[in-house]
Formats: structure tokens, sequence, C-alpha cells
């Protein structure tokens, strides 16, 4: 089945008509939380090796990826999703916040900075889910009053390394890798706003699609055991 995130249901539909775009409908990024692991523990073991690599710097292997996922602190970073209209999650961005490190951290006046790693399933991708993540990562960022948005990846990753050259990221590549900064202006009321907005639209695409899925589970005629 095809797991394309753009297909428009009616509620994505009627957003992107609002907006004037109904021939590219919106890709809308929701908050995840706990109840989320298994899917995201779904998505990340369907990431092939090479996607591994380019996603965490090395090829974690299953059990890992496990570890990974089960230690993610929900109260103190911030993991996004995209759905696909079947109510896969076909993209997962996770905001990690940690302490401003002097030499690494590019100028920062705040205590704080934000890393961003991002996948999204090969099924889904040069759609826009990797850049709408990249910029729901960035706005969240600035609405917490966060100034500097990290992300380490190999400097071969050429769709990433595109993604972050268009968002006006620094880039510093050493050894392979690149470190690349994106300096954020202080939130506004419109930036929180936006958020808020996009948020809620997201949230209302997840029940809609929560619940098609459990009532095509429902109605579907169980196979009897032989
Ligand atoms: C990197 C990744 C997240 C991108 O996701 P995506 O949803 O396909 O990204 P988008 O569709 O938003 O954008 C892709 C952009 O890269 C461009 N692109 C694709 N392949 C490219 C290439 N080989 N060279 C340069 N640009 C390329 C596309 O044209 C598109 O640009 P546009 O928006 O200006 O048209 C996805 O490929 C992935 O999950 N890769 C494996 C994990 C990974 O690399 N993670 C990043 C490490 S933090």
């Amino acid at each position: 089945m095809s797991e394309n995130p753009r297909r428009p249901n009616r509620f994505t539909h009627w957003l992107a008509s609002l907006a004037g775009k109904t021939d590219r409908p919106a890709v809308l990024v929701k908050a995840l939380g706990k109840r989320d692991r298994r899917r995201m523990l779904k998505h990340f073991l369907a990431l092939d090796t090479s996607d591994r690599l380019l996603r965490f710097g090395t090829v974690l292997p299953d059990e890992q990826i496990h570890a990974y996922v089960n230690k993610i602190d929900f109260s103190r970073d911030i993991v996004f999703g995209v759905f696909s209209h079947v109510f896969q999650l076909v993209g997962v961005g996770h905001l990690a916040f940690g302490p401003a490190q002097a030499g690494r951290s590019a100028d920062t006046s705040k205590e704080r900075v934000a890393e961003f790693g991002v996948s999204v399933s090969a099924s889904a991708r040069g759609q826009g889910v990797g850049t709408r993540l990249f910029r729901r990562a960035s706005i969240h960022c600035r609405n917490s009053d966060i100034d500097t948005l990290y992300m380490q990846c190999l400097s071969t990753n050429r769709t990433m390394m595109h993604i972050a050259k268009k968002a006006g990221m620094e880039i510093k590549r050493e050894y392979g890798e690149a470190d690349a900064y994106l300096h954020l202006p202080p939130p506004s009321p419109g930036s929180v706003m936006r958020e808020a907005l996009e948020e809620q639209f997201a949230v209302i695409d997840y029940t809609v699609k929560a619940n098609a899925r459990a009532a095509v589970k429902w109605f579907t005629p169980r196979k009897r055991e032989k």
C-alpha cells in the first residue's frame, strides 16, 4: 500500500484549499508522546543500513534502536512526527536539548542548545516531509528561547546538506562530518501562533486518521482460526 503523506484526506484537503494550495496538500507535523513509542520503533527498524548510518552516524543494530527509542525522555526532548494517510509514521524528527558547550555551540548567548536528527521512510521521501520536520523543529526552538539549532551529519549526505543550506544553516565540514548551525531570532507572537495552529491542525488530522484506521480494523472481518 502506498504511504504518500500528501495524499489528501478530507481534512488536509480542506486545509490546503483554505491556503489556496489544493494541488499541494499540507504535510502536517505533530508532537509525539510516549504512546507513539511503538510506531517510532517500527519507523526506525524499517530504515536500512545506509539510512541508519546517515541518521545515527553508525549502523545501529536493532537492539540499540530499541534502547534508543525506550530512552527518549519526552519531558526533556521533543519528537515530531508525520503520518501518512493510512496512519503510518513516515517521518520522525528528534529535537534534543542540552547545555551549550564552549567551542562546539557556535556563539550562543543561551545556556541550552538543541540538536536535531531526522529520518523519513523511503516510501515518503522527496515530498517535503524532511523539510517540514526541520522547519517545525526550528520554530519550536525559537519559541523555546533557544537561539542555536545544531545538526550533525555526514558531509556526503547531499539531501540533508541541501535542506540545511536551504534553511540558511552555517556548515562546518571536518573529517567527512558536517556540523550545521542555524541561528534563530527570538520568539514573536506570530511564531508562537504559527506553531500552536500547526499543532492543532496536526492533532485533528492525527485523530481523524487514527479513528479511520480503528474503523477499518473494526469492520474488517477476522479470519477464523482453523
Ligand atoms: C534526509 C531525509 C530526512 C530527507 O527527507 P525528505 O522528506 O526526502 O526531504 P524533502 O523532501 O523535504 O527534501 C529533499 C530535498 O533534497 C533534494 N535532494 C534530494 N536528493 C538530493 C541529492 N542527491 N542532492 C541534492 N539535493 C537532493 C530534493 O530535491 C529536495 O529539495 P527541494 O525541497 O528544494 O526540492 C531523508 O532522505 C532520510 O531520512 N534520509 C536517511 C536519514 C538521514 O539522512 N537523516 C539525516 C541525518 S540528521
